[in-house]
């Protein structure tokens, strides 16, 4: 794949950021944009590296009406040693196709996911804030765009990437979050879409999280759509609870994403000598060992909301305390040990991170 690189003058870019209360999480954007299109018969087509604006389609475009989209989350880290380091892309990159072929689309090449990403870093390497805790998030997205109204999949795809300088997903940054345990609305069910990253999965969260908001919680925490009784995950990451030297995290029943920082987190947890289970957990279980006090900690995992401690969690009328609102030991350990790995300050044993330039 030969890319295409179309530059502006340098007096037409973008004044950087670097203060993490500036930055927030996804509202600034870079100076360029990968777009490469999929025409039936052609295959993939015009790579191009070009200045970030927005596109025109089609308002027949099968995204716009029947949401045939899916997109990755990823992020670029400033090491101090000047590299230049991104976490586990190749894993984005295998979900991205999963997703593609769950949504019946075309699914992007692994090798020109990587490349392009790699590519739209280096060329954007300057926007990487170095602040503590800030990185650059990148946001690989594929939509359907032929225009058709009949409910087909879509004759046309556009894969564009776009990056965000970025600092912590919750306002609170890495301090406990409240969670309201969502017994109504439901995300996703066993052989629907939840474990595809997929755009309808974030839409088919937005009421409930509003409604959470606005009584002031951070996140809905989702349960299993058959019984209500088993907890799923947050939309916008995973969940972990701890029972002392003990992690306990929903297993991949299909109706829950696959998080990249779970499978992270799973595995750092063992190296550190955590016993860690995949399994069922049910919203009883998890309520009863916060009434009893084994229930040690619980956190979440995403690569946005990295590991985020969980101070409370709402259920049926009542307000549960997870180590009384406090950041755990393990919740910090596990932390620390993965953005240490993530920003390149400390030995990689799990090969998770890869070198892709220097400043
Ligand atoms: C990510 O963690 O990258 C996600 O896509 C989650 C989203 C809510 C920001």
């Amino acid at each position: 794949m030969e890319i295409a690189v179309e530059r502006l003058p340098e007096e037409k870019l973008k004044p950087l950021y670097n203060d993490p209360a500036q930055l927030g999480f996804g509202k600034i954007f870079t100076d360029y944009m990968f777009t490469m299109k999929h025409q039936d018969g052609k295959g993939w087509v015009e790579p191009k590296i070009s200045p970030y604006s927005s596109f025109s389609i089609d308002p027949a475009a099968v995204v716009l009406h029947y949401s045939q989209e899916i997109f990755e989350g990823l992020k670029a880290y400033a090491a101090k040693d000047g590299r230049i380091l991104l976490f586990r892309p190749e894993q984005n990159a295998k979900r991205m196709y999963r997703s593609a072929e769950r949504l019946c689309m075309e699914p992007f090449p692994e090798e020109y996911f990587l490349k392009a990403v790699e590519t739209l870093v280096n060329l954007e390497k300057r926007w990487i804030p170095r602040a503590p805790e800030t990185s650059l998030y990148i946001r690989p997205t594929l939509v359907g765009l032929g225009a058709a109204l009949g409910v087909h999949p879509a004759s046309e795809y556009l894969f564009y990437i776009i990056l965000s300088p970025v600092a912590a997903y919750y306002k609170e940054g890495f301090k406990p979050v409240k969670l309201a345990v969502e017994d109504y609305y439901v995300r996703s069910v066993i052989g629907g879409v939840g474990d595809a990253k997929t755009g309808g999965n974030y839409a088919a969260s937005l009421m409930a999280g509003a409604k959470a908001e606005e009584k002031g919680f951070s996140q809905v925490l989702w349960l299993d759509a058959k019984e209500k009784k088993y907890v799923e995950e947050v939309g916008s990451m995973n969940m972990f609870f701890v029972f002392g030297k003990k992690l306990v995290t929903p297993n991949l029943g299909g109706s829950i994403l696959p998080g990249i920082t779970r499978a992270s987190v799973l595995e750092l947890a063992k190296s550190l000598g955590y016993q860690t289970e995949e399994r069922q957990i049910s919203i009883d279980e998890v309520v009863k060992g916060l009434d009893d006090g084994t229930l040690t900690e619980a956190f979440g995992s995403g690569t946005a909301a990295v590991i985020s401690p969980v101070g409370s969690l709402y259920y049926q009328g009542k307000d549960y305390l997870v180590n009384n609102n406090q950041v755990g030991k393990v919740t910090q350990e596990l932390y620390t040990k993965l953005v240490d790995i993530q920003f390149g300050n400390a030995k990689d044993p799990f090969g998770w991170s890869w070198d892709i330039g220097k400043f």
